[in-house]
């Protein structure tokens, strides 16, 4: 997310910066959790950007490795995607859901266990947060005020209070923001 909030990729000196090897920020958001990650849940709009963006057959001429093996992880993991009006999806080991949140990962954590990592977009971390449906949340902050752009926050019913875990910095002056959900 930027600074203010909103859910976009701005340009910032270093955003289109692809090194010849993956960032510790990234390795430790991403790479370092592909082997307990069993389910990737996203919203409609963020599931067809993704695949759009990061599957395989997305890929550019002379990209580093390391981005390879972040293609191929997304496109072997079980994805979900979240929607009432999509009928199918063309995006290897994919499936669509709708339905309750709630339900719909507690169907997930029952079929398969492990760590359920639901990457967005706004509406529906917003929703985890409302409702008290995620174990922790990890926010990576771009040093960008933006003005526009779905947003992360809005109404909520009640006061909500995160733990903080850890906080990481980027190499391109972003910020992980690592927090749990005090129970
Ligand atoms: N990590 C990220 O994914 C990420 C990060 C930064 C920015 N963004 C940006 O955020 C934007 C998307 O955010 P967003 O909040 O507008 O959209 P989103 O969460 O990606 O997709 C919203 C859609 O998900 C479906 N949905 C959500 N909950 C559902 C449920 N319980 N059951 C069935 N369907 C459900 C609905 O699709 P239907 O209309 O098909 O029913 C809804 O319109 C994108 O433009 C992306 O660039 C995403």
């Amino acid at each position: 997310m930027t600074l203010d909030g909103h859910g976009a990729f701005p340009n910032y000196p270093g955003s289109d910066r692809r090194p010849n090897q993956v960032s510790a920020l990234f390795r430790h958001m991403w790479f370092d959790r592909f082997d307990d990650v069993t389910t990737v849940v996203m919203g409609r709009r963020s599931f067809l950007g993704h695949q759009q963006t990061w599957s395989e057959k997305a890929r550019a001429p002379g990209e580093p490795k390391w981005l390879l093996e972040y293609r191929r992880y997304l496109d072997r993991v079980d994805k979900v995607c979240l929607s009432r009006r999509l009928r199918s999806t063309d995006w290897e080991n994919s499936r669509i859901l709708k339905g309750d949140l709630s339900r719909i990962l507690a169907k997930l954590r029952r079929e398969k266990g492990g760590n359920i990592l639901l990457e967005g977009g706004p509406a529906v971390v917003r929703e985890c947060l409302q409702r008290d449906l995620a174990d922790d949340y990890w926010f990576f902050v771009m040093p960008v005020v933006y003005g526009k752009g779905p947003r992360y926050w809005g109404p909520m019913k009640s006061q909500c209070t995160l733990n903080l875990v850890e906080t990481v910095p980027g190499e391109d002056k972003e910020i992980l923001l690592h927090y749990e959900a005090v129970r």
